[in-house]
């Protein structure tokens, strides 16, 4: 099995976990498509169930080409070990379920991926589970929403959609200092491994929608969680086999493989194109702010530059217009897509307030910091002056 940290990122992206001649040869892994495995005679199948013996027993718990996935990416992410899922929402629901009971609380930031938000807002309280939504920004905060019952602290940086920052390991070290147990869970999904490692900054556990960059070309569903194996493997046995079943695909995995072989070079490309259009959007007249972390004079600036390698494909702005302008201005553009989701190489546009955050009411979203007029988009890989005349063309009628 290769797995060598001396090797680069992108070396590790493509090789990580495989090795060609336990496998016919063959370059790129086999897909299992198998619901179940064949036991040698019942013992073995009684110690596989018992957890006393490694190796599959049915793909509702691992799969070869999905312990290949989880192989690279807990790799990836600096992590001991990974859990892929059927969707991003499964990885958080199946983390959170395993680590909360009734009685609990959990501290979140103020504003989340949309259905992230409702799952707490809605689906942990219902279950008894106390949710407090902070600035996590605000590190004084966080410290003093922290009680004795507090068991995971959780956000994204930068967030979905207002691209906030935050500062992951002055998080963790409060969260820490009081309680080593706390669990610190950082969405990562804006970033991947490729721009930014929670877990060398204090993180205990990673969350992604693997959806978006990690396989790239808008074609599948998927997710992950990375963090300490002996967390990771109670996820597993009862998140996901007991919970929500939110199983991966083999083929699905296979993809994702695939997206990461191409994930530090796609990077590269989208934060190079974003950092340029989150520019041009400053110097426009009908612009009324860009939230870009690259932006020199963006509030993250210094903490993204402290803790990302790059700035990310991901731009939010509000147009003098407001709301009306916003529609008027997605509605012309041409070849970038009016979309949700992110990380394809298509340039994808969206309006939070409308699609993505719509689980928010909207005094929610006044109080969670998202505009009405807010428009996101995501930087693709198509060439930059295309994107510019999309973007300029649609802006003139804004
Ligand atoms: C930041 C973030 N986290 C989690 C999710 C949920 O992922 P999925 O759609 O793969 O369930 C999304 C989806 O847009 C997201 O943007």
């Amino acid at each position: 099995m290769n797995k060598n940290k001396s090797q680069s990122f992108s070396t590790r992206a493509i090789h990580s976990g495989y090795d060609a001649s336990e496998n016919e040869g063959a370059l790129n892994p086999p897909v299992y498509m198998t619901s179940t495995f064949c036991f040698e005679d019942v013992e073995q199948g009684a110690a596989r169930f018992a957890g006393e013996q490694t190796g599959h027993f049915y793909s509702r718990i691992s799969n070869p080409t999905q312990e290949l996935l989880e192989v690279r990416l807990a790799d990836l992410e600096d992590g001991e070990a990974c859990l892929a899922t059927a969707s991003g929402m499964g990885a958080i629901t199946a983390t959170l379920w395993t680590l909360l009971s009734p009685g609990d609380k959990i501290i979140a930031d103020e504003t989340l991926y949309g259905c992230t938000f409702a799952y707490m807002q809605h689906g942990l309280r219902k279950f008894g589970i106390d949710v407090e939504f902070i600035d996590c920004t605000d590190i004084e905060a966080v410290a003093n929403a922290l009680t004795a019952n507090t068991k995971a602290v959780y956000f994204e940086s930068p967030v979905n959609p207002n691209m906030r920052v935050m500062d992951i390991q002055a998080i963790s070290q409060v969260a820490h200092d009081y309680n080593p147990d706390i669990k610190v869970i950082v969405d990562n999904t804006f970033c991947t491994p490729a721009l930014q490692r929670p877990l060398t900054l204090g993180a205990d556990l990673v969350v992604h929608s693997a959806t978006k960059y990690l396989g790239g070309h808008g074609d599948l569903i998927a997710g992950a969680v990375v963090g300490e194996k002996a967390v990771i493997d109670q996820v597993r046995v009862f998140g996901l086999k007991d919970m929500t079943g939110a199983v991966i695909a083999p083929l699905t995995a296979f993809l994702i493989l695939r997206g990461l072989k191409t994930l530090e070079l796609r990077m590269e490309r989208h934060c190079k194109s974003a950092s340029e259009l989150a520019q041009h959007l400053q110097q426009h007249s009908a612009v009324e702010s860009v939230y870009y972390p690259g932006l020199e004079d963006n509030p993250y600036h210094a903490l993204a530059k402290a803790q990302m390698s790059d700035n990310g494909g991901m731009i939010a702005f509000e147009l003098k217009g407001g709301y009306q302008s916003a529609v008027t201005f997605m509605n012309k553009l041409a070849m970038i897509k009016r979309a949700v989701s992110l990380g394809d190489a298509e340039t994808l546009c969206q309006h939070p307030a409308s699609m993505t955050h719509a689980t928010y009411t909207s005094e929610e979203r006044t109080t969670h910091g998202i505009s009405e007029g807010l428009v996101r988009i995501s930087v693709g890989l198509e060439s930059i002056e295309d994107i510019f005349a999309d973007v300029s063309q649609a802006l003139e009628s804004a």
